[in-house]
């Protein structure tokens, strides 16, 4: 009886050992992405500061960035994820309380490089979504970031729990933007057009390939559904200006404004979501599972 308790200990010793063993080694790697430094060069795009750049500006933050889901209403940033485990992160004040010592590059480095100020990585800012902006409309968005009135609020610094970081690891979670963004990429201006290819621009800064999958086949985040024709192939446009002005399916059901942020995607002008229609039109449909 004693020799059986004795080896149970051992067993029960040895595999605590291994689960600390596993939960080192997972810190000991993910700390090492996070903590890691990159240097890129200086942008030479600057804030515009006439005032229909400044208009567009407010515009792409709005209804296609729609910064203010994790920046706060006022941009002077908020708590956005509270949970230990996974992880503790607010979007930072983006007034000049916050961001008026940066320059316009640090800026453009932090929306298409996904590195903050310290040139490490920024935690779950979606820059893999703002790093295809073109120039104009960078510098068109910086410049309506510059005329935000300061809001004096002090926000935390990210943490990153056991759980985001296992989720991270294998490739689950897009925890470091900066590691999913082709740095060499070049950044053309879209003149803005009722086009599938204008549409396609406005789907990847407006995020929702980050949500929806790359080709918009539901296969990113298990909440966000298939968009293509294999799915919403009895859609017509009207019912997409419906489930993004109103929130609504064909078939009366709501859809949910906590998860899919149609009231700032609804922000779009009609131009804009005509555009987006056309380009998930113009999808191949996703493989049935
Ligand atoms: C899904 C949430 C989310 C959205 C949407 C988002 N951000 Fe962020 N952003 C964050 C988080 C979280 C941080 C802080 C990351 C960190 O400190 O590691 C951040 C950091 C930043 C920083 C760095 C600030 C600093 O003080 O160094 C800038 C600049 C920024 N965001 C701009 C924007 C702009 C502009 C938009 C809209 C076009 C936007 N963000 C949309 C989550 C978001
Ligand atoms: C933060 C994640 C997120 C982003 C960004 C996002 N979506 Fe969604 N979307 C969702 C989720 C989750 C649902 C399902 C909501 C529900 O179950 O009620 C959804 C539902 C939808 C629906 C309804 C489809 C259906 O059959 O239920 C449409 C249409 C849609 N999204 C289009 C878009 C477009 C276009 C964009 C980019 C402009 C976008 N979404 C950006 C998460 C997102």
């Amino acid at each position: 009886m004693s020799r059986w308790i004795r080896w149970t200990g051992l067993v029960l010793a040895g595999l605590a050992l291994l689960v600390a063993f596993a939960v080192a080694a997972l810190y000991f790697v993910t700390t090492r992405h996070i903590r890691e430094v990159y240097s890129f060069p200086d942008s030479p795009v600057r804030a515009a500061a006439d005032p229909a750049s400044v208009d567009r500006g407010r515009h792409l933050v709005e209804a296609i960035g729609k910064c203010q889901e994790c920046h706060g209403a006022d941009m002077g940033g908020k708590m956005w994820v509270d949970a230990p485990a996974f992880g503790r992160l607010a979007g930072s004040n983006l007034t000049s309380a916050g961001i008026g010592a940066l320059t316009d590059a640090d800026l453009e480095r932090a929306l298409r490089h996904g590195v903050g100020r310290d040139r490490r990585p920024l935690v779950f800012m979606p820059s893999e979504a703002f790093a295809a902006m073109g120039d104009e409309d960078l510098a068109a968005l910086l410049g309506y970031l510059r005329t935000l009135p300061p809001v004096d609020r002090e926000l935390p610094e990210p943490t990153v729990g056991p759980v985001g970081r296992a989720l991270y690891l294998p490739g689950n979670l897009p925890l470091l933007p900066v590691r999913l963004i082709d740095h060499g990429a070049a950044h053309p201006d879209r003149v803005a057009s009722v086009t599938a290819e204008y549409g396609e621009y406005l789907a990847t800064i407006g995020g929702c390939r980050g949500c929806h999958g790359l080709a918009l086949a539901g296969d990113a985040n298990p909440d966000a559904p298939d968009l293509t024709v294999g799915r919403l192939g009895d859609w017509t446009e009207q019912d997409f200006f419906t489930a993004l002005r109103r929130g609504k399916r064909p078939d009366g059901s709501v859809i949910d404004p906590e998860t899919m942020p149609w009231v700032r995607s609804g922000l779009m002008t009609d131009d804009e979501i005509r555009a987006v229609w056309m380009y998930m039109r113009a999808l191949p449909a996703a493989p049935r599972e």
